[in-house]
């Protein structure tokens, strides 16, 4: 090197830059069965797009000896590329840096491309890899973190904000993730905890490993915390892709049309016998919705949480839509507890804040009873599904399949909150309750008159076929203008598509206010 070559110094910097935390340390994140910060990054973008900021931003710690050990970049790689195109801005934590580690300068480098990504509007993907808090800077750190925390809130409904974990995401750090709109976790891989294993034996006396506490299947079927486990990171990387695709860059773009083969006016008879007859018989919801959608292509959200209830995304169309869909299948039969109205809420809304039309599936025959759920507040969080329906505008379409009783009824976007399109099968069960439990109150006082008991069931049988035939039917809701139309099963995809394609500029907003107050 000539003894002043600017080019062959910033050769020298940038391939210093890329060694990171050195070569020792990443065979070590090869052995450990995870990619580097920058191989991630290079996976997740179209190639050759990815633009690196701040690749020589360093910490500026000088306690225990840190001013000795600067490396390039600290511990995280930020910039923007693009993804089928469109752009997103990234930042990859590096665990071969202090264990990916946050200082108050790395912190600064993801609160820089968060601004980026609100100021040009596009997508914003944290990969996760870090030991949390660097140790040797203290309150710096924690500072760095409410920066990014803030950033977080203040883009929530402005961008879209994926977080993949692939590593440890442990105590404070787990709340930027936990603000963006979907956490995708590596299986066996990745943990994601407030307090470790360590300090609950101590606090708590109970033992636990780090996997059972807190890592991807925990967070997917008990927490809810994550909405995606991958088996491995290509995979994981392939899902944030996919999700992608189905969203706009932000709040004030329609999310991308991937058009299809897929005929729009496609019947399928085998639609009008899925739906059993009789109406205490199980059947499987997603059947109905793999049948209709382009493709048969339905990205589940949250599969392993809650699943009495059905969340996730297809297309109808080429046009991306959240479907929200009631299990009948599952032990509750397709009854709403705690955890299925939280699930489908936030769906709804993250839906609703990125323009992207609800389609929602409806078998519902009510709330699930009992002290579990009135003691843990099924009543504040049954509302906040009813509120995140109510109050979304974006186009709604409602196909009831079967049952639609009670309250439930009412939160599952019916025509009262503002769905838009709202039909019913032909064996569709519509009001207060089920046929028993009403003949049961309605008919009691004229049961008990009867004292043979062969009479008794004879007459119970008798009100309740009554009941069955006035009531537990569409009838009622379709001449109240409830249901807009009675459909033959085999057509619900144009009947959807159709419905959509009506509503494709529908405009509809709220009052003006700071912010509503939804029932937390
Ligand atoms: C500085 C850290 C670090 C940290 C790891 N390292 N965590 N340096 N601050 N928080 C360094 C290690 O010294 C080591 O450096 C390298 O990263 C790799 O760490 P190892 O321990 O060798 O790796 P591994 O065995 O895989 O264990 C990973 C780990 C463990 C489980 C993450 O390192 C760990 O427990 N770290 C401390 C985690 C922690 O307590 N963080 C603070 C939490 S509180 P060398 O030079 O040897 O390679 C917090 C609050 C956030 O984060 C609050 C936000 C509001």
């Amino acid at each position: 090197m000539k003894a002043h070559d600017p080019l062959a110094r910033l050769e020298q910097m940038e391939a210093k830059a890329a060694l990171a935390g050195g070569q020792a340390r990443i065979d070590k994140q090869h052995e450990a069965g995870k990619l580097t910060a920058r191989e991630r990054i290079s996976a997740l973008l179209d190639e050759g797009s990815f633009v690196e900021l701040d690749k020589f931003v360093t910490h500026r710690c000088a306690d225990f000896g840190m001013q000795d050990q600067k490396i390039l970049g600290d511990g995280v790689v930020t910039g923007h590329g693009t993804v089928d195109g469109r752009p997103v801005c990234v930042f990859a934590q590096d665990f071969t840096v202090f264990g990916g580690s946050l200082s108050g300068a790395y912190a600064q480098k993801i609160c820089k491309v968060m601004d980026l990504a609100t100021k040009i509007g596009c997508p914003v993907i944290g990969l996760n890899d870090s030991g949390g808090a660097r140790i040797q800077e203290g309150v710096e750190s924690l500072a760095g973190y409410a920066d990014i925390f803030l950033r977080n809130v203040l883009s929530s409904g402005v961008v879209p904000q994926l977080s993949a974990i692939m590593g440890p995401c442990a105590g404070g750090a787990v709340y930027s993730p936990a603000i963006t709109d979907f956490i995708l976790m590596v299986d066996r891989t990745s943990y994601m905890f407030i307090t470790g294993p360590e300090v609950i034996k101590t606090v708590t006396h109970e033992e636990v490993t780090k996997e059972q506490l807190g890592g991807a299947e925990s967070h997917a079927s008990k927490s809810g915390v994550s909405h995606f486990t991958e088996p491995d990171e290509l995979s994981c990387i392939e899902r944030l892709r996919d999700l992608l695709s189905f969203m706009p860059g932000n709040n004030s773009e329609d999310p991308p049309i991937r058009p299809t083969q897929d005929p729009p006016d496609r019947a399928d008879e085998a639609l009008d016998t899925v739906v059993p007859l009789d109406s205490k018989k199980p059947y499987e919801i997603k059947k109905i919705i793999h049948a209709v959608v382009d493709d048969k292509k339905f990205v589940e959200v949250h599969k392993d949480y809650a699943k009495n209830i059905v969340v996730g995304f297809a297309r109808f169309d080429g046009r991306p839509v959240g479907i929200v869909a009631n299990q009948p299948a599952h032990p509750f039969g397709g009854a709403l507890d705690i955890d299925a109205s939280i699930k489908a809420a936030r769906f709804v809304r993250f839906c609703d804040c990125f323009n992207i039309p609800i389609v929602t599936f409806v078998d519902v025959p009510g709330f699930l009873p009992g002290t579990n759920q009135e003691y843990g507040g099924i009543i504040k969080h049954g509302a906040k599904l009813l509120y995140a329906f109510a109050e979304a505008t974006v186009p709604k379409v409602t196909v009831i399949t079967r049952k639609a009783y009670g309250g439930a009824y009412d939160v599952m976007s019916s025509k009262h909150i503002r769905a838009d399109v709202n039909v019913a099968y032909p064996a569709a069960e519509i009001a207060v309750m089920g046929p028993e439990g009403a003949v049961n109150i309605v008919f009691r006082s004229e049961l008990e008159k009867i004292k043979d008991e062969t009479a008794r069931a004879e007459a119970r049988v008798k009100f309740t076929d009554e009941y069955r035939e006035r009531f537990a039917n569409p009838y009622k809701a379709a001449a109240l203008g409830y249901i807009d139309e009675i459909i033959r099963p085999r057509d619900t995809r144009w009947t959807i598509i159709r419905s959509l394609r009506t509503l494709k500029n529908k405009r509809q907003t709220n009052l003006p206010r700071k912010h509503g107050n939804i029932p937390l």
